[in-house]
């Protein structure tokens, strides 16, 4: 296969412009993948023996080997099912950015055989996160190695609307690979290097690491987050780099409960913000996110962190998983049945759902209704949309507490339930809790002379002198600081061009006013 690739397919593929031959390599392989005996035959053939190319074990994930096939070349997704059939142990797609976009004018690969190299201008040319998501959602199974998938900023985009951008990817497909790297070290999308500067980078790894936090909220795996560096910084910007990952992600070291993650978080954060003068009671109305700190779903908010600082046993975490991935197979089979007058008789509809349906809907929608029970809509037409495997649910309470099985299907039950009921407030506080993490983490200059913001009254500028917050989620905390207090800050910052806070989009400031 060697000598043939090179006394044959790279001396032909030598001949072409680069990026022709990069096209045709890509659909080449993306036929070859939709041919799926080959590629497991091929896989088989490739696979490398692992006491020689030691399989690695990283982030969670395991990989056959250590070479994987980078950014860059599968940019649509199109060819990675067939990278395992060429012996790679991953394979990372993208850069993708949040919208679509032609990348720089052709030429714009340049190819230097004496030099044995390369020079890539692309520009981040790709069909966008929306189609990336859809072409992958056609993929499902287990997949033989990681797919990761890499993130960009669109050259539309600027600066300091880069959070939001990468978050709308993110948002988009997460759900579609094993990993997800963030892309800040392309020198071919104008701008997109200066995210390395912790200033930017940090607010934007804290967006992510936040919104991966709602996802564990939700039930789903949180992702990985890889950040891809350019190879041309200096010790001193590589290391601010890791001190603004080391920061915003969960580490071994140090976990600090969020305040949508743990009523702990809310009782230290206040502890700390707020300070004591009277005993301190811990009232759920104390918690903004209290929806989302529930106790039928503390598993599934904190186990993964758990798991990371190495409190869960591989049993617990078996029994975790299998939990986790049966509530989200479940609400996304509700998702994919309707029911229609065609298909659903008039008098069943009155008996399960207390009156006829007249459109279609899915079971999902239909457990959202206050009235209807997952046991009820599972006894429509004698049973014929129940799951097997949460059967035993209708088994009786005593059951369930003697059959571990039992007990399973009635947790899972329950949390599909629950998840379908409140889905609309849930995914409400998602928002807000998305939105708020751009502000909690928004660091607050530190040369800023709080005596000197006129705007505020002389209690707000004692305050925040007293405290010196180190963000403005901090500062929002400190007692007696409103809402308005913050507004008005924020506009300080803007009109003093303090980095960071001159995006007049990211709050409505002109109606502020001291309350
Ligand atoms: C033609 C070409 C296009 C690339 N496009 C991307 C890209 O879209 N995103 C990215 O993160 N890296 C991209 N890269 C960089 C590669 O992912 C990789 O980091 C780089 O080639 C260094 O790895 P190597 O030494 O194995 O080649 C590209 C590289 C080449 C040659």
């Amino acid at each position: 296969m060697g000598w043939l690739y090179e006394h044959a397919v790279k001396r032909a593929f030598f001949r072409l412009d680069p990026e022709h031959a990069h096209e045709i390599a890509v659909n080449g392989l993306a036929r070859l993948g939709g041919v799926r005996p080959l590629c497991a035959l091929l896989e088989r053939v490739h696979r490398l023996d692992p006491a020689q190319h030691r399989p690695v074990e990283a982030f969670g994930l395991k990989f056959p080997n250590a070479v994987g096939l980078a950014a860059g070349f599968d940019k649509n997704g199109r060819a990675w099912p067939a990278a395992a059939a060429l012996g790679f142990g991953h394979v990372e797609i993208g850069t993708v950015t949040f919208h679509a976009q032609p990348g720089n004018p052709r030429p714009r690969a340049f190819r230097y055989p004496a030099e044995q190299a390369v020079i890539n201008r692309m520009g981040f040319n790709n069909e966008g996160a929306a189609a990336l998501a859809a072409h992958l959602a056609k993929f499902s199974g287990p997949r033989s190695i990681p797919l990761g998938i890499n993130l960009g900023k669109s050259k539309v985009t600027s600066l300091d609307q880069a959070t939001g951008d990468y978050l709308g990817s993110f948002r988009l497909l997460a759900d579609h690979g094993d990993y997800i790297a963030v892309n800040v070290s392309s020198p071919n999308t104008p701008g997109l290097r200066e995210l390395q500067d912790a200033s930017w980078l940090k607010p934007l790894l804290a967006a992510l690491v936040e919104e991966n936090k709602v996802r564990v909220g939700a039930g789903k795996p949180r992702r990985p987050l890889l950040l891809k560096i350019a190879p041309d910084l200096t010790f001193p910007q590589i290391d601010a780099a890791l001190q603004a990952g080391a920061r915003t992600d969960w580490t071994e070291e140090t976990w600090v409960p969020s305040r949508d993650q743990a009523y702990l978080g809310v009782l230290v954060d206040d502890l700390i913000t707020k300070g004591v003068s009277e005993p301190y009671r811990m009232f759920t109305s104390r918690a903004e996110f209290r929806l989302q700190l529930r106790e039928d779903n503390a598993d599934l908010r904190l186990t993964e962190v758990a798991r990371q600082l190495g409190l869960v046993d591989d049993a617990r975490w078996t029994a975790f998983c299998r939990k986790r991935d049966a509530v989200s197979r479940e609400t996304e089979r509700l998702r994919s049945i309707w029911v229609s007058p065609k298909n659903l008789a008039a008098a069943e509809s009155v008996r399960v759902l207390g009156k006829a349906i007249d459109h279609e809907y899915n079971l999902a929608d239909l457990l959202r209704r206050p009235d209807v029970s997952y046991p009820q809509l599972m006894s429509l037409d004698a049973g014929k949309y129940a799951e097997p495997e949460l059967m035993r649910d209708s088994a009786s309470q005593a059951e369930s507490v003697t059959d571990p099985e039992a007990s399973f299907a009635q947790s899972v039950i329950e949390q599909v339930e629950i998840a379908a009921k409140y889905s609309g407030y849930i995914d409400r506080q998602r928002d807000e809790v998305s939105r708020a993490a751009y502000y909690e983490y928004l660091r607050l200059p530190e040369e800023l002379d709080y005596m000197q913001v006129s705007a505020l009254s002389i209690e707000a500028r004692q305050k925040l002198n007293r405290h010196r917050p180190e963000t403005l989620g901090l500062a929002s905390r400190i007692s007696g600081i409103t809402p308005a207090t913050i507004s008005l800050l924020l506009i300080h910052l803007k009109r003093s061009n303090f980095k960071q806070f001159s995006d007049p989009g990211k709050a409505d400031l002109s109606e502020a006013g001291e309350g």
